[in-house]
């Protein structure tokens, strides 16, 4: 190991530098599932307050929160009935500001998720709507439409909602409302000013607090262009090209709005970030992430593949490309709230060019820890998030990936609360599995949780995942990350690479302009590395050869 870089030296964050984002570690926190200060069963923001010092031993440069606003939970949280509130069950106003002056404190930045494209069906605004009449100014803050047929008693349309389901419910009086997601997430309708006014209110409250930047749910969704008369098909809606003109996703103005949230943004010092959620082609990602609009966005490239070389340098190479045109940084996420872990994909067989997300049909099968192969998974896991972290741009991590955790796949029915479980029977069994609560320690009914159990079940085999048993082993998944990131921080450079000829296929190798090289063999054969002094690596390295399955860091 160099003497000159100490992997456990962490990097101290300046609040005054405008461009921290670029390159910035994020660590993303599902509050419900990070620890349970109060011991009701669900983690609060006084237990992320209390493990501000876990995260600076991890040495992220950001947080982002996902919801942790007053909510029924029909969409773990991305059902908000106030945006301007915190939920009772996870504390209240003044333990977000405690939270986020510990974080400062600390050196690490406070990322908020904003819910634009639906409020929930509690919101002050839909019970108003619903009390109101049809054609009322309170409907005209949401999507209503009347319905077809005899006493208007079938929907508008036959549109399907993306957890499955009718995207339109009745609310008794021949009208009915559009909804993307479940039937607790009424689409606002965003040609309304004062719907437009409200969420600039919104991010000065946040941004008041002291937060840094946002995260936005459901970017390409908030601009539609509903005709008054009859609506297409739902074919036909799945048929018309995105082109920026579809009439539900990833419509050109939905870029005015970004353009006043801008002007909001920079109203700070310094400005304050965003970053789009947008499932948009490739190529329409641009605008989301421009310097006009939102400024960055999500690439959800590397998450979608398998751990093959030649996907990964494709998606690598054509995503530092599109941030080159944008003039903003890329994005590289390979585990979230709504997706199977990495460790796990990775375990299970390659779908070979299948449609299916990876993970759903093992999830579909009884989810049994019997069918991965836990080991292969987390040694590719490990290997996949190094060469991540040596890459240009920003990095999201998610909760319980700096442990290798598996996904949870054998949930009960009777325990799920996911609305994709629900609303899909035998089609989607939903994302309950990424989101159990953390296990803190090898003991205890919640695994350190909380005092109170945890609102999803823990399996057996977290208490060897387990933050205690991982901090006392110099070569668990969480030392790995801590050293990854402590010296990424030291190592960070201009956002290039060059790669390196490795003449093997399944050997990736790239230099940053500084000397910083990761290698990564993906395959099972070791492969000499290149001369340099060795910094990190995920998987052994004897005689100058680095294992099969692993990266390292080298500096040449
Ligand atoms: C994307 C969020 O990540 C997901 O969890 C949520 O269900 C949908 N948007 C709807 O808000």
């Amino acid at each position: 190991m160099t003497d000159v870089l100490d992997p456990e030296v962490q990097p101290a964050a300046s609040t005054a530098d405008a461009t921290w984002w670029r390159q910035a570690s994020v660590y993303q926190i599902y509050p419900r599932s990070f620890a349970d200060a109060d011991g009701d069963g669900i983690g609060d923001l006084p237990g992320v307050t209390e493990r501000v010092p876990y995260m600076a031993s991890l040495g992220v440069e950001a947080v982002w929160l996902s919801p942790f606003y007053p909510s029924a939970l029909a969409d773990g949280g991305y059902d908000v009935d106030d945006y301007r509130d915190v939920d009772p069950r996870l504390g209240t106003l003044d333990d977000f500001d405690a939270m986020v002056a510990a974080l400062h404190g600390a050196g690490i930045r406070v990322i908020v998720d904003v819910v634009p494209n639906h409020t929930s069906d509690r919101h002050a605004w839909f019970r108003e709507a619903l009390a109101a009449p049809a054609g009322s100014p309170a409907r005209d803050r949401y999507v209503f439409r009347d319905g077809s047929g005899p006493d208007r008693a079938e929907p508008p349309a036959d549109w399907v909602s993306i957890f499955g389901g009718p995207a339109w419910t009745a609310v008794g009086d021949g009208q009915w409302y559009l909804h993307n997601f479940a039937k607790e997430q009424p689409d606002l309708n965003w040609a309304n000013r004062e719907v437009r006014d409200d969420f600039l209110h919104t991010l000065r409250f946040w941004s008041d607090r002291g937060v840094d930047g946002f995260r936005i749910d459901v970017a390409h969704g908030l601009a539609k262009d509903l005709p008054e008369g009859p609506l297409p098909t739902w074919a036909e809606v799945l048929a018309s090209p995105k082109d920026g003109q579809h009439i539900l996703w990833d419509r050109d103005d939905v870029h005015e709005i970004y353009a006043e949230w801008r002007k909001v943004f920079d109203e700070y010092t310094p400005a304050r970030t965003a970053v789009a959620e947008a499932w948009v082609a490739a190529d329409r990602r641009a605008r989301y992430a421009s310097a006009e609009g939102l400024g960055q966005a999500f690439n959800f490239d590397l998450l979608e593949a398998d751990f093959d070389a030649a996907q990964f340098r494709t998606i690598i190479e054509f995503n530092l490309g599109l941030a080159e045109q944008s003039g903003s940084s890329t994005t590289w996420v390979f585990s979230n709230h709504d997706v199977v872990r990495h460790a796990t994909r990775y375990a299970l067989p390659a779908r070979n060019g299948a449609e299916e997300k990876q993970g759903s049909a093992w999830l579909l099968a009884g989810g049994s820890q019997d069918d991965l192969d836990r080991d292969l998974g987390l040694r590719r896991a490990r290997a996949a998030t190094l060469l991540e972290l040596a890459l240009p741009g920003s990095a999201y991590l998610y909760q319980g990936e700096e442990l290798g955790l598996h996904e949870v796949g054998d949930i009960p029915d009777a325990e799920r609360q996911d609305p994709a479980f629900f609303r899909n029977p035998g089609v989607d069994v939903g994302r309950d599995g990424c989101r159990v609560p953390i296990p803190w320690t090898r003991q205890g009914s919640s695994f350190g949780f909380g005092a109170g159990g945890s609102h999803l079940p823990q399996p057996a085999w977290f208490a060897d995942s387990s933050v205690e048993a991982e901090d006392a082993d110099p070569d668990s998944t969480l030392n790995l990350y801590r050293k990854a990131l402590g010296l990424r921080g030291q190592l960070q450079s201009e956002e290039h690479l060059e790669w390196l000829e490795t003449g093997r296929d399944d050997v990736l190798a790239f230099r940053r302009p500084n000397g910083w090289t990761s290698v990564t063999v993906f395959g099972d054969e070791p492969y000499d590395l290149p001369s340099g002094e060795l910094l990190l690596a995920s998987a052994p390295v004897a005689d100058g050869a680095l294992s099969g399955v692993g990266t390292a860091w080298l500096r040449s």
